[in-house]
């Protein structure tokens, strides 16, 4: 059955443990004639453990700024931001970014990026040869690991730089319109390894995106804000069967229903 959306701050505490979560959390900027511009206004968030969650809303809403202040980059102003069970302070341990924009070292190879994500998180030289091989294989990467960035695609740069998030073994995933840039039949497929490698290892994701069928199709709850400054304003939980095939998925009459719903919501009526 399909839930009805709730009100903001209204979320029920989810069963799973708690991965992450932002509590009243509000983001004060400064513009440039130095007045305060509140981005972000007061925040109530609460990611599960093994969540897959999407945060779909207009440009400038914010979407950024929520994943921003989960990753410790930027301090939040008002409000607490819990990660892991600690509130953060700076960069948290376990948590990996992956960008639009592939954000590989031009100057590096394929293999060479994915091997740094290694030595960051400390495997061992001795172990690194073969889990860039595995990572290699199971983003269909295996022919051009010694290629650099400029040479390949940019399916294949999104792959390599999602090898690399993988390499680095994150427990939450924070994903800002990463296959944004993807024709839509790689985006697909992008999506389909996603949604392997997470059901596999039950990390936890946010996942931000502006394509409302995508956000549907991938998660277990989708999160609509709108602003500036920014809020939630409504909640979907994503009530269809997993594993999902993200083609067949998109013919259910419920996944229809839940896009139909979040378009009205978001304020676009054909
Ligand atoms: N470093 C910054 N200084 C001032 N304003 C910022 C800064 N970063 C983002 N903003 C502003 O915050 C708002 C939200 O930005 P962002 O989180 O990137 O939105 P979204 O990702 O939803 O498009 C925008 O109005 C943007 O101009
Ligand atoms: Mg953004």
């Amino acid at each position: 059955m399909v839930d009805h959306a709730t009100a903001a701050a209204t979320s029920p505490a989810p069963a799973a443990p708690v991965r992450a979560k932002m509590v009243q959390a509000s983001k004060i900027y400064t513009d440039p004639a130095g007045a305060p511009k509140r981005v972000l206004d007061r925040i109530d968030l609460s990611l599960a453990e093994r969540e897959f969650l999407s945060i779909v809303g207009p440009s400038g809403c914010g979407k950024s700024t929520v994943l921003r202040l989960l990753s410790g980059l930027t301090p939040v102003s008002e409000g607490r931001v819990v990660v892991g069970g600690e509130e953060i302070t700076g960069p948290p341990k376990g948590v990996g970014f992956m960008f639009q924009r592939d954000t590989l070292l031009p100057w590096a190879t394929v293999s060479q990026n994915i091997s740094i994500a290694l030595e960051l998180n400390g495997t061992p030289p001795a172990e690194r040869k073969g889990r860039i091989a595995e990572l290699l294989q199971l983003l269909g990467l295996s022919q051009f690991g010694d290629y650099l960035p400029a040479h390949i695609s940019g399916g294949m740069r999104q792959r390599a730089a999602l090898g690399r998030l993988l390499a680095y073994g994150p427990e939450l995933y924070l994903m800002d319109e990463p296959f944004g840039a993807l024709d839509a039949m790689t985006k697909m497929t992008m999506g389909r390894e996603l949604l392997r490698i997470w059901s596999g290892h039950e990390k936890s994701v946010v996942f931000v995106t502006h394509d409302i069928e995508e956000a549907v199709s991938l998660s277990d709850r989708v999160i609509v804000m709108e602003g500036p400054p920014g809020r939630i304003r409504s909640e979907y939980h994503i009530d269809l069967p997993r594993p999902r095939d993200l083609r067949e998925v998109r013919k259910m009459p419920e996944f229809r229903d839940y896009c139909d719903r979040i378009w009205s919501d978001i304020g676009y009526s054909g």
